[in-house]
């Protein structure tokens, strides 16, 4: 008697716990669902788009994500409208089912244009522009004071996928289905269908 006694006041005890844990995730989803909201009202659009946690935007109104994106933890899109005395027209485009991962950055000042079914790693850099334009006279002022200057806007095709740490630099395109190696450095256009690997990136196959 005094067994089942026991028994019973554990049994309550749990189901007691498991009850808050209940209300727990049900706040947790209510609170998950209006930071979504929060986060996707910021872009032009993404509406089927989903954002872990501390995603860094700036000037989202000029980036679009598609349909069933997954953007990561840490991830940092930024579009420059202005930056000190200079005023841009960024575009950010990215296609459907997007999977971006973890600290991935894309920054545009010009044009980022990203097709369907594209994959990062983690750590990897998109840019189209530069903190000045390397001229002997640009390197007597502190980097942070020179004009922001884009060498062309970068391009990448259909179901491409990006490997851990790698970057794509200004004036780039990649083709449909291309393969970056893990730490590539992209300078040059990729054909579709290749695989690019190195610094700077070469065709291995
Ligand atoms: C691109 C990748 C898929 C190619 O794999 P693979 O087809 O098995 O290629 P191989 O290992 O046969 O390599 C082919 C050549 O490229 C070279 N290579 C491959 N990856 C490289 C890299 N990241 N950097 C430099 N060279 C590389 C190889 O040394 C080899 O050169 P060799 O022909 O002179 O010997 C793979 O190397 C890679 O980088 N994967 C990314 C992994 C990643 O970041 N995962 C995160 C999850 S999204």
């Amino acid at each position: 008697m005094f067994i089942k006694k026991i028994i019973k006041s554990i049994a309550l005890q749990y189901y007691r716990v498991q009850d808050k844990s209940r209300v727990k995730r049900f706040f947790a989803k209510i609170h998950d669902i209006a930071q979504q909201e929060r986060v996707r009202s910021q872009f032009k659009s993404a509406d089927g788009v989903y954002f872990e946690s501390d995603v860094q935007l700036n000037d989202a109104q000029c980036i679009s994500i598609g349909d069933n994106g997954y953007i990561c933890h840490h991830v940092i899109l930024t579009a420059w409208t202005r930056y000190q005395n200079q005023v841009f027209e960024p575009e950010i485009i990215i296609g459907q089912n997007a999977h971006i991962g973890e600290y991935t950055h894309i920054t545009a000042i010009n044009k980022i244009q990203i097709g369907d079914n594209f994959l990062t790693g983690r750590w990897v850099t998109i840019t189209d522009n530069s903190h000045g334009n390397v001229s002997l006279e640009s390197l007597h002022e502190a980097p942070i004071n020179r004009d922001l200057c884009s060498k062309g806007s970068v391009v990448i095709g259909n179901n491409v996928w990006i490997g851990d740490k790698a970057t794509i630099l200004p004036n780039v395109t990649i083709g449909d289905g291309a393969v970056i190696a893990a730490n590539s450095v992209v300078t040059k256009d990729v054909p579709a269908y290749s695989v690019v690997a190195g610094n700077p990136a070469k065709i291995v196959k």
